[in-house]
């Protein structure tokens, strides 16, 4: 917190990491993240749910790429720090495995490298923009801990929904996965409300609303061009799914009254 705090930020604006912090459980928020976050709890009751089941989903998909031969990651849009990030789980399955974070906030990042990147050797925190690919390969530490001619995993989760057309994503996303040999996995995850504004469009326009007041507006995509950042990649076992579905280790615990409103896949590069 007190990092938060040094970088002067504007605690009365909703902030899309914070939020998020605030539905894992986290205590790395302020009052207006925490009401955003309790307004999305009234209009959809199992946000919370969604958001810690997505962090599972991040840990399935991580030891997916493990078990695959990845030893080398690139997370972009980090996030606060959590439990289980992602070099943890790397490190769990393959020992050693180099992670370069990556987020456009400086506060997370500031957050991120005190906690995060204890070893430089294999863990570094990088301050760029998803819509500037270019810049996050061209990077040095970039450049130092990844190995393009060997295969790469990128997770880009829970970032695409706050990027609008208007800023090219699937151009950000080909660029990326074009850098990636053979071998290397991309990983996303995606808000949709394709069917929320057929059957719930009031609460819909609800949950847009409390993003509208946050530094990062939500916009989420249907199914269609949601797989469209698959694009020329191969997806993996079951594709493009619920996260709660994709590889639940256990079944019995998915809610009945499950909606599709986060959906996720990890996809090979052929
Ligand atoms: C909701 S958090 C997701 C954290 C983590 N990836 C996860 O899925 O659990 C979204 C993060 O993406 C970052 N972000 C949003 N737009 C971004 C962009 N254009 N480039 C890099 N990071 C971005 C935010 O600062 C925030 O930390």
């Amino acid at each position: 917190m007190e990092l938060l705090m040094a970088s002067n930020l504007d605690v009365s604006v909703p902030n899309i990491a914070r939020i998020y912090d605030a539905m894992l459980g986290g205590k790395d928020n302020f009052a207006a993240d925490r009401e955003a976050a309790d307004r999305l709890l009234e209009v959809e009751p199992m946000s919370g749910l969604y958001a810690r089941q997505h962090r599972a989903y991040i840990g399935r998909a991580v030891r997916l790429m493990a078990e695959c031969g990845v030893r080398q990651f690139l997370d972009i849009g980090t996030g606060l720090p959590t439990m289980d990030n992602v070099h943890q789980i790397a490190h769990r399955h393959a020992p050693g495995s180099h992670v370069v974070y990556v987020d456009n906030d400086p506060a997370v990042c500031a957050h991120a490298r005190a906690l995060l990147a204890g070893d430089p050797g294999t863990v570094a925190v990088i301050q760029e923009d998803l819509r500037n690919p270019e810049r996050i390969l061209a990077h040095r530490d970039t450049r130092r801990l990844i190995d393009f001619d060997e295969p790469l995993g990128i997770l880009i989760t829970g970032v695409l929904h706050f990027i609008p057309d208007d800023d090219d994503p699937h151009r950000a996303i080909g660029v990326l996965t074009e850098a990636m040999c053979s071998g290397g996995h991309l990983a996303i995850s995606h808000i949709t409300d394709e069917e929320a504004r057929r059957t719930r469009p009031s609460d819909n326009q609800s949950g847009l609303a409390v993003f509208a007041k946050s530094n990062a507006p939500m916009r989420p995509r249907n199914r269609a061009d949601i797989e469209r950042f698959l694009d020329g990649l191969e997806p993996r076992d079951p594709g493009l799914v619920c996260i709660t579905r994709w590889r639940a280790t256990n079944p019995a615990v998915i809610p009945a009254d499950l909606r599709d409103v986060w959906l996720a896949a990890v996809a090979r590069k052929p």
